[in-house]
């Protein structure tokens, strides 16, 4: 069969921008704070950075270099990507089978993460729209958060407009993807990103000038409240595993999601670089921004006793209530609330074309699926799962649980054990560094083969061991949990049916 040539990004800002978007989205701005408020303060940063250079940097290396070469071969997403690193039959369709997880993982987080998207336009609006409740003017942080969370619980009910503004943000999605890469993903992040920026840097100006009811609590105080280590923390698994999650959701690493964007550049192009670049404004975005924004902003209007109340209550508390609470009780704050729900909204739609993306690719790539069919399937796919999300309780946990959280990590894993030791470490070097500027040492091969490799072991024996108390766990449940277990087999046996019957005789 002739094959058709793929896709192409077309300027290196755009891919810049386009994979700089794909990492940054509401990991940066709301899963990041609250796990900083929750897991110690400055203590998590310690164990969040040393993850990011043990695993961050060498996984989004491992993944630019196997997109780039699956790429080059006519397989963007880690099924073919894997599969072309074997010669037996055999090998190569186990190989595909593994690499369904880089497939399904960032299917099954759309299902829930296009929701709470929808969340963010729907908030936007009705912030624009003067519909938010108004503040409450007391010192109770109970009260004051109290019309927020009513109507944050009125509006997941969900509402008719909530349910609208969910059809709207699926359409969103499909239209820059049935667009493509170059007209759909790479335009959307070059007026998206910057937008971004500018929006996320106004807003931690205006929250660092503003005044709370409490002289005591300055952002300046709420800062240092977050950068604090409590050091008694340290020891603690839970604090490790956390970090290494968050280093894996934020940058989109284990998701299949770096490494399908990476097969669209050409051959020659610099990976190096830009594997940096991608991994340096994700950490800017997450690091400086998104710890200047939600976490000051309570502690200004709330104080310090609120924060770890709200953190502990879910992530959604502090983007949804205590944000708009706070902005709300500025001279315009309906606005300034309309650009805080927009920048999140603006984060997850890059975040979101990018992890439906590897299911397209797939079925164009492996099925040799048209892209109107590709887009259309991938998209009704992500339909039916959000209902679920929708519509049963516990669903959204129970996958962010398994896809969130440890599909992400297992999957790392086997990138390093496939990209690094069965490529070679040699290979892995040589092939990175193809059109590179500055070149990656050698040593960083052999560090992500080890020290990287063993520092991940740790992490995943230290991720099972606390979550898996009981094993019984898995045979008990509601019907959200049982629904997601139950999606996650099926989409699973499905994918792993079409990646094994479309193995290629031969390459
Ligand atoms: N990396 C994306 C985020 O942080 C999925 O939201």
């Amino acid at each position: 069969m002739v094959k058709k040539p793929r896709q192409r990004w077309g300027s290196r800002i755009g891919v810049v921008l386009a994979t700089a978007g794909n990492a940054v989205g509401l990991g940066n701005l709301l899963r990041f704070p609250s796990k900083v408020a929750l897991y110690g303060g400055g203590a998590f940063i310690i164990p969040y950075l040393i993850s990011l250079a043990l695993l961050g940097l060498p996984l989004m290396w491992i993944e630019w270099m196997a997109g780039r070469y699956g790429g080059a071969r006519g397989h963007g997403s880690t099924v073919g990507i894997i599969g072309t690193l074997f010669k037996s039959r055999t090998a190569k369709i186990i190989g595909r089978i593994i690499g369904v997880v880089g497939v399904a993982a960032p299917v099954l987080i759309i299902m829930y993460y296009i929701y709470i998207e929808s969340w963010t336009l729907g908030f936007s609006l009705s912030a624009l729209f003067g519909w938010l409740p108004e503040p409450v003017k007391t010192t109770d942080t109970a009260m004051a958060l109290k019309p927020f969370g009513e109507f944050l619980a009125e509006y997941t009910k969900p509402t008719p407009f909530a349910y609208l503004i969910f059809w709207i943000t699926v359409l969103l999605n499909w239209y820059v993807l049935q667009r493509g890469i170059r007209y759909g993903i790479e335009i959307l992040a070059k007026y998206g990103m910057p937008l971004l920026l500018v929006m996320a840097v106004f807003l931690a100006v205006v929250i660092f000038f503003s005044k709370g009811p409490n002289d005591h609590w300055s952002a300046l105080k709420g800062l240092e409240f977050i950068w604090k280590p409590d050091f008694s923390r340290i020891l603690d698994a839970r604090v490790w595993v956390e970090a290494a999650g968050q280093i894996f959701f934020t940058l989109s690493l284990g998701m299949g999601a770096i490494a399908t964007y990476a097969s669209y550049v050409k051959e020659k192009d610099d990976i190096v670089v830009t594997g940096m670049a991608t991994a340096s404004t994700n950490e800017f975005v997450e690091v400086v921004l998104g710890s200047a924004i939600a976490i000051p902003a309570a502690f200004v209007f709330f104080g310090p006793a609120s924060i770890p109340e709200l953190a502990q209550a879910g992530t959604f508390r502090i983007g949804f209530m205590s944000m708009p609470a706070a902005l709300n009780s500025l001279p315009g704050g309906q606005f300034y609330s309309f650009l805080w729900f927009f920048l999140l909204f603006i984060a997850a739609f890059t975040s979101s074309v990018a992890l439906i993306q590897p299911m397209i690719t797939f079925f164009e790539d492996e099925l040799r699926w048209n892209h109107t069919k590709a887009v259309a399937v991938a998209m009704i796919t992500v339909i039916v799962g959000a209902h679920f999300a929708i519509f049963l309780p516990k669903f959204i946990d129970e996958l962010d649980f398994w896809a969130g959280s440890f599909m992400l990590i297992f999957f790392g894993l086997i990138e390093i054990i496939l990209f690094i030791w069965i490529f070679g470490p040699d290979n892995f070097h040589r092939e990175i560094n193809k059109g590179a500027q500055i070149k990656l040492p050698r040593w960083v091969a052999y560090l992500a083969g080890t020290v990287s490799l063993g520092f991940l072991l740790v992490i995943t024996v230290m991720w099972v061991t606390q979550n898996v108390t009981d094993p019984k766990f898995l045979v008990t449940g509601n019907a959200g949990q049982w629904a997601a277990r139950i999606v996650i087999l099926v989409l699973f046996l499905w994918l792993a049916f079409y990646a094994v019957v479309s193995t290629p005789k031969e390459e």
